[in-house]
This record gives C-alpha cells, structure tokens and sequence, in this order.
C-alpha cells in the first residue's frame, strides 16, 4: 500500500497545488523504492494488495479526495456518494485514455480492476456534501439557461440529482474544467451526450467553449447551498 502513496505523490505533488501529499516531494527515490533489488535468491515481490480491505485501498485516494471522498479543496473533485457504476467506469475511461485527467491516468494504472471495483464500492457508500461556494449571479443566469436547454434532460433538477453525476455542489473550478473538455472534444462520454454539446455550440456560436463552461460552473456553484438533493436510501 505504502509504497503506491509514495510513488504517486512523488510524481504529481508539483502538478497538483493544494492536494495533501502525505510524502515529502523530493523523496523522488520513492518511485524506484518498490523493485526489489535482484538478489541471488530473489523472494518473490511482496504483495502489497494481497487481501486489502476496500477502505485500505481508499485510503490511498484520501490524500487528494478527503477521507470520506469529500475533497477540501477545488483541485480535487468530490467523489463520495457517487454511482458505483459510475466511480468504476469514469476509472477505467481514465485508464483508457477516454477521459483527459492531469493525474487520475497515471494513478488508476496502478490498481487492478478488481481493487477498482472495491474502491468504488467503497465511496459509493459515503455520503455526498455538497459545497457553498461562491458563484456570481450573471453569469450563473447564463449559465441556466445554457442548462436548461442542452443539459438538464440527463442532469435533472439543475444538476443536483446523485442518480445522475452531481454537478450542483461540486467544486466549481472542476465542474468547468471537465465540461471544457468535453466541449473540446478532449473526453469522450456517450455519444448522446456528445450530441448535447454539439447541438451547444452550434446553436451558440457567439460564446466559447471557455465562456460556456464558466458560465455553467456558475449556475451548479449557485445551487450548492440549498440545491444539493439527497435521494433517501441511496446514501448512508
Ligand atoms: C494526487 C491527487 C489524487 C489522487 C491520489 C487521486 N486522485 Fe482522483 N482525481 C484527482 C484529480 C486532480 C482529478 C481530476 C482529473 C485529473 O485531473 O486527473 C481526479 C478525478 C477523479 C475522479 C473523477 C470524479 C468525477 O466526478 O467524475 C474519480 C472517480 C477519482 N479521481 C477517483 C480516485 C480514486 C478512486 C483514487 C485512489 C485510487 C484517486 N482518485 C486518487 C486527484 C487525485
Ligand atoms: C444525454 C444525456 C446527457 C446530456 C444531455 C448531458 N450530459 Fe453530461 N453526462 C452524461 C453522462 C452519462 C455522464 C457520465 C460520464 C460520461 O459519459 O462521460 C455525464 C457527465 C458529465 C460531467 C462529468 C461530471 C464529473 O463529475 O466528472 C459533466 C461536467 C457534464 N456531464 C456536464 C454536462 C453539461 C454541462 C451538459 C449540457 C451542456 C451535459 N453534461 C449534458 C449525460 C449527459
């Protein structure tokens, strides 16, 4: 387990600002750590996973995510209460390359799929908060009515559904980022949503994609205090 902390930490703590690195950056000798130095009688690799428990392996995400999955800071995003389904497949779409990530690719390589799995079984039994955050009212106003005509038909009830992805109540800075990439065609989701942002642009040409992930990180910033819709029995 350790030593996933370790090597992990070494190599994104100068990309990552405000993600709490459990290890020193400069222990770069971390990342070699891990092999065994040949010996004549080499014992096997030690399995470090062997058996560990769902929330042993969470704990490795802890640092940036927070202890339960509520992340303490935008860069980040929250992960707690979030669809197994979706935790395991947003995973493997990192893995894959489909989804674009700063860091999420490099991490999810070191994880068999089942301790994937566990790991999604695991946040998905913690519970959803939903941040206050401070969100502007113009562009918040754009921002809706961008929603309300291209995106609330799967993100329902202004984003705040847990049965979809939660978009209201996430860290806004994240929300923006991955719809931005989205737009620029650097994720790739089902193609429906695809469609979605395609049907955006063209009836929009006047904003760009910039604009519009801004505008739309607004309005589900604003419905962070009192939109967030906790769906009884789904969430401990
Ligand atoms: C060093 C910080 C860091 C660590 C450790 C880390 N993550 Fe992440 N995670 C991020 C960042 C940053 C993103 C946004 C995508 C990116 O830039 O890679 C992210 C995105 C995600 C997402 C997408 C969330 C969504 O709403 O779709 C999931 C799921 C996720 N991480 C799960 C995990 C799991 C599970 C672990 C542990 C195995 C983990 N992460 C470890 C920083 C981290
Ligand atoms: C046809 C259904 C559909 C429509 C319409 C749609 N989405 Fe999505 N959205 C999804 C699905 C399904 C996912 C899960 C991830 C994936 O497929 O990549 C998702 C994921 C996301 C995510 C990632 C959330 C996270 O936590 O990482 C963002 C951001 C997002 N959508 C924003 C939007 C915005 C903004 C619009 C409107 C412009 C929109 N979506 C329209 C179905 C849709």
């Amino acid at each position: 387990m350790q030593f996933k902390i370790l090597a992990t930490s070494a190599l994104v703590a100068t990309m990552i600002a405000g993600c709490a690195s459990q290890e020193k950056p400069d222990d770069m000798a971390a990342q070699k750590a891990p092999e065994p130095a040949p010996a004549k009688a080499a014992p096997a690799k030690p399995k470090l996973q062997m058996g560990a428990t769902d929330s042993m392996l969470a704990n490795t995400c802890a640092g940036c995510h927070g202890t339960n999955g509520n992340s303490h800071g935008p860069s980040a995003p929250t992960i707690a209460g979030l669809e197994a389904d979706y935790l395991l497949e947003t995973m493997q779409a990192y893995k894959s390359g489909n989804r674009s990530g700063t860091i999420m690719g490099r991490i999810v390589k070191g994880y068999t799929d089942g301790e994937l799995e566990q790991i999604a079984n695991f946040y998905s039994k913690q519970s959803f908060q939903g941040w206050t955050q401070a969100a502007v009212g113009p562009k918040a106003k754009q921002g809706q009515m961008l929603h309300e005509d291209f995106c609330e038909k799967c993100h329902e009830d202004g984003g705040t559904s847990i049965e979809d992805v939660p978009l209201a109540g996430q860290w806004m800075p994240y929300v923006e980022w991955t719809t931005a990439d989205y737009l620029n065609g650097m994720n790739h989701p089902e193609k429906d949503m695809k469609k979605a942002m395609d049907k955006l642009a063209k009836a929009h040409p006047e904003l760009s994609n910039a604009t519009v992930a801004h505008s739309l990180s607004h309005f589900y910033g604003s419905r962070s205090a009192d939109g967030y819709k906790r769906v009884p029995g789904r969430l401990k």
